[in-house]
């Protein structure tokens, strides 16, 4: 297949070439060549801004066109009419953030999807789920059934730039008592960049359509059974202390960024989406250790982006807390 990848370098997309390239594929990427340019040498990259003048594409034909950095809809309008002759698909990289109400377990593809507050909003930090369903509507609207859109939770595993699910590898790997958030019963889910960019390429390849939910496991995950699945996997004696809402509500510890994949009870459901779609459409999720090894072989020594997750000097204090309540 003739791919064009918006973007490619970074996280996903990265992951997504590597796959196509070994798959035989034939990737060209478009992006502003800022982000690891190094990186692909003898992969044709156009240089361009999105937001910008999209004159290298044009001339051009895809067989797909893959979209994993569009966050507003006025600029994916962009690239999905200019490539809607240029290319047979489009395929855009959704969330699980487009729901409106993150709360209730088990939502399909067909649950609401939160409204943007009006129609010229672009604050991307405060409406990052409307805006990305505002961009799914313009990327349906431009290639109707010839788009897949693809909505993962969590996305994990080496080269994540978040560093959410890193600072728990990091953190099970060091060791000793480790915070935990208040229940080992409380969901989690997340996918393996490595296994999206597969599944995307087999949606591809099979000519599949239409909007998915992507993440994982394909069995129900406990933050329990997260975490000592990643004690296993890197062999690591540490002990989980696990706290309560009250305790981590009086310390003021910030769900999410202080404590990843812990959303809280007021985000649980993005933890809880249906996969039947995705599972019958044939995503295939590898074991959980495989992932933090990975990870962790691949975050060695490395410092995660500040805020995300718990300093030494802030968890040791909580956990003398915690002890002395
Ligand atoms: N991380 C998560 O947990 C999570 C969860 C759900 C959904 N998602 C979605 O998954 C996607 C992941 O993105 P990624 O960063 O991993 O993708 P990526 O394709 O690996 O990296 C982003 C690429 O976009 C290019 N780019 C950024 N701004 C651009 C612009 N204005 N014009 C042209 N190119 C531009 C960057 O290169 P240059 O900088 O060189 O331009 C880079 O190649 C996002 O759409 C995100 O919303 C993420």
């Amino acid at each position: 297949m003739k791919l064009l990848v918006l973007g490619g370098t970074r996280f996903l997309g990265r992951h997504l070439v590597e796959a196509a390239l070994a798959r035989g594929h034939e990737p060209t990427l478009f992006n502003r060549g800022r982000t690891a340019p190094e990186l692909f040498g003898g992969v044709e990259r156009l240089c361009g801004e999105r937001d910008g003048e999209l004159t290298p594409l044009r001339g051009r034909s895809w067989d797909a066109v893959v979209d994993t950095c569009g966050y507003l809809p006025r600029v994916v309008r962009r690239s999905a009419q200019a490539l809607r002759e240029a290319a047979a698909r489009y395929l855009f990289i959704s969330s699980v953030s487009v729901y409106a109400d993150p709360s209730s377990p088990g939502q399909d593809e067909q649950a609401a999807r939160a409204p943007l507050p009006s129609a010229d909003c672009e604050d991307i930090p405060a409406h990052y789920g409307a805006l990305k369903a505002a961009c799914e509507d313009e990327v349906l609207a431009a290639f109707g059934t010839r788009a897949l859109v693809l909505r993962p939770g969590l996305i994990v595993g080496p080269h994540d730039p978040t560093g959410r699910f890193t600072y728990w590898v990091q953190r099970v790997a060091r060791g000793g008592a480790v915070l935990a958030p208040p229940s080992p019963d409380y969901p989690v889910q997340f996918i393996d960049a490595r296994d999206l960019a597969a599944w995307t390429l087999d949606l591809l390849e099979r000519g599949g359509a239409g909007v998915f939910n992507a993440s994982g496991p394909a069995a129900p995950l406990t933050f329990g059974e997260f975490l000592e699945g990643c004690r296993r996997a890197l062999g690591s004696p540490a002990e989980f202390v696990w706290t309560d809402a009250r305790f981590l509500d009086r310390y003021r510890v910030a769900p999410w960024t202080e404590l990843p994949l812990y959303a809280g009870d007021d985000s649980r459901g993005m933890n809880e989406i249906s996969l039947a779609r995705a599972l019958s459409a044939g995503l295939r999720l590898r074991p959980l250790g495989q992932t933090c090894a990975d990870t962790a072989r691949w975050a060695c020594g490395m410092a995660l982006p500040e805020g995300v997750g718990l300093a030494p000097a802030r968890e040791e204090q909580l956990l003398r807390a915690w002890q002395a309540r």
